[in-house]
């Protein structure tokens, strides 16, 4: 009887562990923190590392001694008790100085780590201003006047620095391969002439590639469903793509109207040639999605596009959202046909997105949002609209 439960126990152990085992053979992981890219990622993961092998060796010496005891102690026919050492003074020291000192061995690099990673930032640092909005990210660059949402475009090699603002409740910004977590906090009001307190983060890329992220600070119902992706590229496609985002894009605006004249983003006039071949070429759904979008329902009240007539700022701004990967903070591919079911639908793809559906109102801070009572063929227009902008 005993021995079938000891059997089964066994058995569970065992597949268990061959779980875990396999469950660490994946080639690829997203939002690894043991794989860092910047000079931040690297002093916590080195510390993550001098720690592992610190406990590494009080494991080896604790399983050693306790070995030997085992052995050397063991209860043989005719032997006595061994000596007993209770209240050894030499023991009772020793065991008391070795913890003491394998923290200090802990404390010194981490403090160290601290100041490291707390340090003010270079001067030169390109500055983002990221705002965690439930359940979304808003990226502006202040100096270079460009706004976008949840796919933050980072330069390699050269020192960046993110204020990190919430606009609604705690959020925490967290792209493993970056760095640590950093909370991100509404801003208190403070008198006139003294800086807000913000929370920052600075760090410098240091490979290229796409850095997964997500909100790590519980913040609502689609809390799990706040992902970030930090697109890191070199300088030069870098600039590219801020030039691109100064520029709206060739399908933005009416081509024979030119960028509307009230636009707020002060974005540069779209190149004559692009608007020309824009005419001639125009695919006709996406001149009726971007007659829904500016006439026909509310969009502009909350996204903006910039150098259109689009100024909201309550929703992801949605300049060039066609070149985004992911719609919905990482929810879905961007494809037309995936925009079209975002706009009809959201909750059914993000359940507790602040966003209105066709047949459904939002709420977000205290004000409702009506449903849009859009039909399909202004969705489908819409979507075909929003992704021609490249
Ligand atoms: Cu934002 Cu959790």
């Amino acid at each position: 009887m005993i021995n079938g439960t000891l059997l089964r126990w066994i058995k569970n152990a065992g597949v268990l562990l061959a779980v875990a085992m396999v469950s660490a053979c994946g080639e690829e992981y997203l939002q690894s923190t043991i794989d860092p890219v910047t000079d931040y990622g690297e002093v916590s993961h080195n510390l993550y590392v001098q720690i592992f092998w610190w406990t590494m060796i009080i494991l080896v010496v604790v399983w050693a001694l306790m070995a030997y005891i085992l052995i050397r102690f063991r209860e043989k026919p005719g032997q006595g008790k061994p000596k007993q050492i209770h209240g050894h003074m030499g023991l009772e020291i020793a065991w008391t100085i070795a913890p003491a000192i394998i923290v200090v061995a802990i404390v010194i690099p981490t403090i160290q780590g601290v100041f490291q990673v707390q340090r003010p930032p270079d001067g030169d640092a390109l500055v983002v201003e990221v705002t965690g909005k439930r359940y979304w990210w808003n990226f502006h660059f202040p100096e270079q006047g460009v706004t976008t949402a949840n796919e933050l475009h980072l330069p390699v090699g050269r020192p960046i620095s993110l204020r990190l603002e919430s606009g609604d409740v705690i959020h925490s910004f967290w792209v493993p391969q970056l760095g640590g977590k950093r909370d991100v906090n509404p801003v208190v009001a403070v008198p006139e002439g003294q800086e807000a307190k913000r929370n920052w983060m600075h760090f410098t890329i240091k490979e290229e590639g796409v850095f997964w992220g997500q909100c790590a600070e519980f913040c609502g119902e689609a809390h799990s469903l706040m992902g970030i992706r930090v697109i890191a590229e070199t300088e030069e496609e870098f600039q590219a793509w801020l030039t691109e985002w100064q520029t709206p894009a060739p399908t933005a605006n009416a081509p024979e109207t030119g960028p509307a004249e009230d636009a707020l983003s002060g974005g540069a006039e779209p190149d004559e040639a692009d608007a020309q071949e824009v005419a001639l070429t125009e695919d006709p759904l996406v001149a009726r999605g971007r007659e829904v979008f500016f006439r026909e329902t509310t969009c502009v009240l909350c996204h903006a596009i910039q150098g259109t007539a689009a100024p909201g700022i309550i929703g992801p701004n949605l300049t060039r959202i066609g070149s985004r990967s992911t719609i919905g903070a990482g929810m879905l591919e961007n494809t037309p046909e995936n925009l079209a079911r975002w706009i009809k639908d959201p909750i059914a793809v993000k359940p507790g997105v602040q966003m209105p559906g066709a047949d459904y109102p939002a709420s977000y801070e205290g004000i409702t949002y009506p449903a849009t009572n859009l039909n399909d063929e202004q969705i489908q227009a819409l979507a075909a609209y929003l992704s021609s902008m490249r």
